[in-house]
């Protein structure tokens, strides 16, 4: 798993305004924490969610709380809504839980989301299409959202490359 916060994250998170408030953000399957890292260095509160409790246990940061959960069942969602600033989700995606994730998210909150999508099954992992994302399918499960920055882009990281899908988008209801 990648330790390094992505560059979509980074650059998100630059053009997302600051209030001057302590905002809450949540690290949907935050893995290793790389985003979650990043975001308490960047002055949130940080709620890092994961299924593996080993994950969770190997990474620490101010202001970050550590929520041990299975985040696809869809009635055992462990957020109340409207909470979240922000929700970061990389490199994860199961479709069924975007309502779960757009009711978390206080109305001026902010969702960044970057996945695998179509093509990527070219480079290597994951190859299941149920993980991946079509064309302009991350536009049709964000459509509640005020779009800001949308792409679907092959990066390159060293010598490997990825295909992904990427968003930022604005809770404006
Ligand atoms: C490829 S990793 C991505 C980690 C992190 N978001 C990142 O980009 O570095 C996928 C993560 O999803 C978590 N995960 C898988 N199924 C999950 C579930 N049902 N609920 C919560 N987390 C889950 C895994 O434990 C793993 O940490």
């Amino acid at each position: 798993m990648i330790k390094k916060a992505s560059n979509w994250v980074k650059f998100c998170i630059s053009k997302i305004p600051k209030n001057g408030k302590k905002n809450i953000a949540m690290d949907l399957a935050c893995g290793l924490g790389r985003h979650s890292i990043f975001l308490s260095k960047n002055g949130y509160k940080v709620i890092s969610a994961d299924l593996d409790f080993a994950f969770l246990k190997s990474f620490h940061g101010k202001n970050i709380l550590k929520v041990q959960a299975d985040l696809e069942i869809l009635l055992a969602w462990p957020f109340k809504n409207n909470i979240f600033d922000l929700v970061v989700a990389t490199n994860f995606l199961n479709r069924r839980i975007f309502s779960n994730i757009e009711n978390s998210i206080k109305k001026d909150g902010y969702l960044i989301y970057e996945t695998f999508a179509e093509g990527q099954q070219k480079f290597g992992k994951p190859r299941n299409k149920k993980f991946l994302l079509k064309k302009n399918e991350l536009l049709t499960l964000t459509k509640n959202l005020k779009l800001i920055f949308y792409e679907e882009i092959k990066v390159k990281s060293g010598k490997t490359k990825f295909v992904k899908s990427r968003i930022l988008c604005k809770n404006v209801r």
